[in-house]
């Protein structure tokens, strides 16, 4: 898709969100809502993307480096936003259309985009915008047809009729524009409204008014357009987005015992046969390997790396560690900026004490090893092939267990023996 760009209109403040944070910048699932529309359209091909910042724009900025971005200094309406665009878009003689969507519906498919720009190309139309029926209508833009069901325009919520406001039909807020269309309409529209706004939404009506042929899709999945204007609906995006993420993995050949009680973030990475037991959680950037056994209250987050056949037992947080095969770590233990081997065994009540209130320090725990349980591990710290710590031991930093041998106690000290593990 050379010939298409996309406008992704991120400038409003998200005043009903009561936040201090941009709303767009809010999470879903690990990720910021306006990163799942970015993704979505570079994944269906368009590589041509503009996101509108105003408010708070040096933290969106920062958050989508690498994204171009435009700076709309007065929030003046969704149509003044995407006027932002006009010098370089008029430019750019290898843009014929032009995507806009809102930073705030983060819910949107790729296959619906894609309906949308074929539709738009394949009938020629100056517009083609996507709408939705709804039982409950409030808050959106509603669709007026002619009695022939020609789109004439659309009506804000605010600015609508009671007979208006009784349109099931709404305005979803995702459109396919024909360039010169979109800005013809854009240098009318007036703001004579309610909120004294340049509405985007009433570019439909120029258009139509000079015959130029507006379209439209329509969509039945009401997940999808949900607009994130408030915490509740934050809630309701997130249920969404969470269940998507788990069907995909279970669709990959995991388990989830109880997905209304499971939380994976967008980019874990499972594989087949392992199972995920309640109330666990999975943050981004982690993966774990096929015939896993993970929770239930287990805590993994980012940079966590689990081998094949690992089992992970409850109450046990891992971050920016790696697990390998086999190893057991079961009850109540706290793993961080560790990497362990194969076969290790790793004792109830095990703690990593990777923190000095200054730094964070590695510790390696090698294959086939056995830390008693109530081990401490002062960071850095490593221990041995096949060496065991006693129940209880602290083993201090730089103390380093050498591979085959045991130690005991508080300060952890060598018994003179070899064990028979390594
Ligand atoms: C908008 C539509 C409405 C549609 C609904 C779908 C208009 C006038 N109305 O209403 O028809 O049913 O979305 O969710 O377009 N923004 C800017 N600059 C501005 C104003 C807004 O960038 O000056 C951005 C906001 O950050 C937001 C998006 O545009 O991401 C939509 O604005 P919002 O105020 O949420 O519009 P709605 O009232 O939801
Ligand atoms: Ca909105």
């Amino acid at each position: 898709m050379k010939n298409i760009t996309t406008i992704i209109l991120a400038a409003g403040e998200g005043t009903r969100m009561k936040s201090s944070l941009p709303k767009v910048l809010h999470n879903i699932c690990g990720k910021p809502m306006l990163e799942y529309l970015i993704d979505n359209v570079k994944s269906i091909g368009i590589d041509k993307v503009i996101v509108i910042v105003g408010h708070k724009a040096g933290l969106v900025k920062k958050e989508i480096c690498g994204i171009k971005c435009i700076k709309q200094s007065k929030l003046l309406g969704t149509g003044d936003a995407v006027s932002k665009t006009r010098s370089i878009l008029l430019k750019d003689n290898n843009i014929d259309n032009v995507l806009v969507l809102y930073g705030d519906t983060p819910l949107l498919s790729q296959d619906i985009i894609k309906k949308l720009i074929e539709k738009h190309v394949s009938s020629s139309a100056g517009a083609t915008l996507l709408t939705a029926q709804l039982k409950n209508p409030t808050g959106y833009g509603r669709i007026i047809r002619s009695s022939g069901k020609k789109i004439v325009k659309i009506v804000e919520e605010l600015d609508a009729s009671i007979y208006e406001k009784v349109i099931e039909e709404i305005n979803v807020g995702v459109y396919c524009f024909n360039k010169r269309a979109l800005f013809y309409g854009l240098e009318k529209i007036k703001p004579d409204n309610k909120k004294e706004e340049y509405y985007l939404t009433d570019t439909i009506e120029v258009l139509t008014k000079s015959n130029i042929l507006v379209e439209s899709v329509t969509t039945n999945d009401a997940e999808e357009f949900l607009g994130v204007n408030t915490r509740a609906e934050l809630g309701k995006a997130e249920l969404v987005m969470r269940k998507r993420i788990l069907d995909k993995i279970m669709d990959g050949g995991v388990t989830v015992i109880d997905p209304n009680n499971t939380y994976i973030e967008h980019d874990a990475k499972i594989k087949k046969d392992t199972i995920i037991y309640p109330y666990t959680f999975i943050e981004n950037n982690v993966k774990i390997g096929s015939n896993c056994s993970i929770g239930p209250f287990a805590r993994l987050r980012p940079g966590t790396i689990i081998g094949d056949s690992v089992g992970i037992g409850n109450f046990v947080e891992i971050v920016r560690s790696s697990i390998g095969q086999e190893t057991k770590i079961r009850h109540q233990c706290y793993i961080g900026d560790t990497v362990i081997g194969k076969n290790v065994n790793i004792g109830a009540g095990t703690i990593v004490a990777n923190y000095d209130g200054k730094e964070k320090h590695k510790t390696v725990i090698e294959d086939n090893a056995f830390i008693g349980t109530g081990t401490i591990l002062i960071a850095p710290v490593r221990v041995g092939k096949g060496a065991v710590t006693g129940a209880g031991s602290v083993v201090t930093k730089n103390k380093n267990v050498p591979a085959g041998t045991t130690v005991v106690g508080i300060p952890a000290r060598l018994l003179n023996k070899k064990n028979n593990k390594s």
